[in-house]
């Protein structure tokens, strides 16, 4: 399975975890309400709804949908030279410079620098055949997850931002979304996401369609969500940080939670190698 750029916060490493054609075994659609790289309803096979908030996530997926890939790939072949790659981050914000800092950098010139040429390597057919026959939509989450409530034949995978996190990352890359949060004077209010968690427990607990989700596993976390939990294992994130010198993976817990039976799920240490089930 190809993606169509490496996302921050992507689950696409851990999709082994999920027994896929036993999931959707009596699905009709596959619903991301917090969709990123759609990585979950693109491995899916089946007819997707897709939702984000990020508005030029949306104008990038809606723009595939209705032109193809050909100006965003001629777009990456036209700036291939480290120099090319300075001159789109310091040019006009637009969607193509948009997509290229994704396609060629984000864990390279973004989060994580090095002096590395960006990566030489971009495929967006799948995307093109994925997002043609998908619904994609730019709203709250709330709203999508009101919507397919009581169908029992969608499948909902949820990937919230980190519960621990202020959303920071996707803020300070989409700038867009923290003019809302504007006081005067006073400064930019951090974002609080901690409601999201609340109003997600109260879905789970009166909702008939199915549902998964991942998300990381903090004491709060485990403890709300405590009826839901399939199991926790370890993530190592595929960036590096940069500590006294010496770069490390970081490390965190993470939480597989849904209403679907445990055969859904690989979660046996032989299975996957590293982890074991709780
Ligand atoms: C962890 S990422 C999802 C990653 C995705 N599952 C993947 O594999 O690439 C969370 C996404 O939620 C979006 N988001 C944040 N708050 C949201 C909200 N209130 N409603 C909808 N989407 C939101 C962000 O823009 C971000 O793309």
């Amino acid at each position: 399975m190809s993606f169509f750029f490496p996302y921050p916060g992507s689950k696409r490493r851990e999709l082994k975890r999920i027994n896929m054609p036993k999931c959707v075994e009596a699905i009709d659609i596959v619903v991301e309400p917090f969709c990123g790289s759609c990585c979950f309803s693109m491995a899916s096979g089946k007819d997707a709804a897709v939702n984000d908030l990020d508005p030029m996530l949306f104008d990038f997926m809606s723009t595939i949908q209705a032109e193809g890939d050909q100006k965003f790939i001629d777009f990456y072949n036209a700036h291939k030279t480290r120099e090319q790659f300075e001159e789109v981050l310091a040019g006009e914000q637009n969607l193509m410079a948009w997509y290229y800092k994704r396609a060629a950098s984000v864990f390279r010139v973004g989060m994580y620098p090095t002096a590395r040429p960006p990566v030489r390597r971009v495929s967006l057919s799948k995307a093109v055949e994925f997002f043609q026959k998908s619904r994609i939509t730019n709203v709250n989450y709330a709203d999508i997850l009101t919507e397919f409530h009581d169908n029992e034949r969608a499948l909902i995978f949820l990937d919230p931002p980190y519960f621990n996190s202020s959303s920071v990352e996707y803020y300070q890359q989409h700038g867009a979304l923290l003019r809302d949060q504007i006081e005067g004077d006073r400064g930019v209010r951090v974002p609080d996401n901690t409601q999201m968690f609340v109003d997600i427990i109260k879905f789970f607990q009166t909702c008939r369609c199915k549902f998964i989700m991942i998300t990381n596993g903090n004491a709060i976390m485990k403890h709300i969500y405590r009826d839901f939990i399939i199991y926790e294992y370890q993530f190592k994130y595929s960036g590096t940080i940069i500590i006294n010198g010496i770069g490390r993976k970081k490390l965190t817990t993470h939480l597989l939670i849904s209403n679907l039976p445990p055969d859904c799920f690989n979660c046996h240490a032989d299975a996957l190698g590293e982890m074991a089930p709780t």
